[in-house]
Parts: structure tokens; sequence; C-alpha cells
């Protein structure tokens, strides 16, 4: 699946305009900088497919990318983004809810958690949503590369005990490096599991 062709087909910035119904997705949420797009570039060994950048706020639509022909991957714009204007930010939410809210070809969110920090009040609020919603997500954490094993285990124990109080949370946590690759294939493994014949 993965050493097929992946490429970016659809860009929304409203949710009117959204791509029609076609292909499973799997969509990538976090807050801003987490490494949803570099993610999104490990896992397809693509270097700029998705734009990454250390300036938050750099995703600002609904990317979608063509995987294969068999599933979508969709780049989210992050959340909690402290500098965006306030409209913004609102504009911004609004539109990630009802995409996770109402698509029906949406098989599963990837919500990325960056293994370096504090989970933040907005992390739990888009669980808690996620969680309403009945949309299954799993939990993956990234930047592993720049924490500690023993640091890391602490992590991932937290954040299991957290997925145990959502029922939509998916029990599997995994914990990923764009940078070095770790976890890249275990990830593979997951979305795979979602693409079409
Ligand atoms: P927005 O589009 O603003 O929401 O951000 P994003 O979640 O798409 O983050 P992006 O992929 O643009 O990465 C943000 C920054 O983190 C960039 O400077 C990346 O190089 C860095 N980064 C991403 N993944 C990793 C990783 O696994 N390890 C390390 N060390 N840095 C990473
Ligand atoms: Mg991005």
């Amino acid at each position: 699946l993965f050493a097929g062709e992946c490429e970016f087909f659809f860009g929304s910035q409203k949710i009117d305009q959204l791509p029609p119904i076609g292909r499973p997705e799997v969509a990538f949420a976090g807050r801003s900088n987490v490494g949803k797009s570099s993610l999104i570039n490990a896992l397809t060994g693509r270097r700029a497919l998705a734009r990454a950048s250390s300036e938050p706020g750099r995703t600002k639509q609904l990317n979608f990318f063509n995987l294969a022909d068999r599933v979508s991957l969709v780049d989210m714009p992050g959340y909690g983004f402290a500098k965006a204007a306030k409209s913004v930010k609102e504009d911004w939410q609004d539109m990630m809810f009802a995409y996770l809210r109402g698509r029906t070809t949406l098989e599963r969110v990837i919500l990325l958690l960056d293994a370096r920090i504090e989970l933040k009040e907005s992390d739990k609020d888009v669980m808690e949503l996620l969680n309403r919603a009945a949309v299954v997500f799993q939990i993956v954490l990234t930047k592993c590369d720049q924490v500690r094993p023993k640091a890391l285990a602490t992590k991932i124990a937290e954040v299991e005990a957290l997925a145990l109080k959502h029922a939509a949370a998916y029990p599997r946590i995994i914990s990923t490096s764009s940078e070095t690759g770790f976890g890249i294939e275990d990830l593979r493994a997951e979305i795979a599991r979602f693409a079409a014949p």
C-alpha cells in the first residue's frame, strides 16, 4: 500500500467544500506543531508531500491525499494554536468538528500527542468530542526521538490510562518518530487495515 503512489488531491477550507465521498479516510489530528504533516510525509516516504514547518499553524485547510487509490489520508489544521486570531481559531474548530462528526467514510482519527510535553486541555477536549461523536481514535505519540526510554514509558502509561476512559479510544498506543522512522511501520500496518481492496 505505502509502496504505491500518494498524491494531494483536494484541499478544503470550508465544510461545504469537501471532496465527494469515496475511499475510506484516515485523518490526522492534533495540536498545532505536533507533527501531523511530518508524520504523513514519513508514512508515505515523501519528504515534502504534506507541508511541514516549525512555524505553528502551517496547515490551514483539510488536505486530502490519495494513497494508491485505496485510502485517503487527511492532514488537518492543528488546534490549540495560541497566536491565531480568535475568529480564525473558531472557524478552524467548527470546520474540524463538522468534518469529524459528519464524514461517513472516516474510518479512524489518528490523534497525535507530543511525547515531550504535557497533555493539554485542548487534547482532552478533542478526545471528549471524538468520544461523543463516536469516532474511533488512536493515540500516536510523536517526536519520540527526543525523549529517553524511561520518560517515554511513563508517558505511554499516562496516555493509556486516559484512553481507557474513552469508549471511542482504540487501546493501542503507537510511539513514533518522523525523524528516525521509529514506529512508522507499525502505524502503516494499522492504516493498511482500512484500505479498500
Ligand atoms: P500544523 O500544520 O501547524 O498544525 O503543524 P503539524 O502538526 O503539521 O507539524 P509539522 O509536521 O509541521 O511539524 C512541526 C515541527 O516539528 C517541524 O519543525 C518538524 O520538523 C518537527 N517534527 C515533526 N516530527 C518530528 C519528530 O518525529 N521528531 C522531531 N525531532 N521533530 C519533529
Ligand atoms: Mg501541518
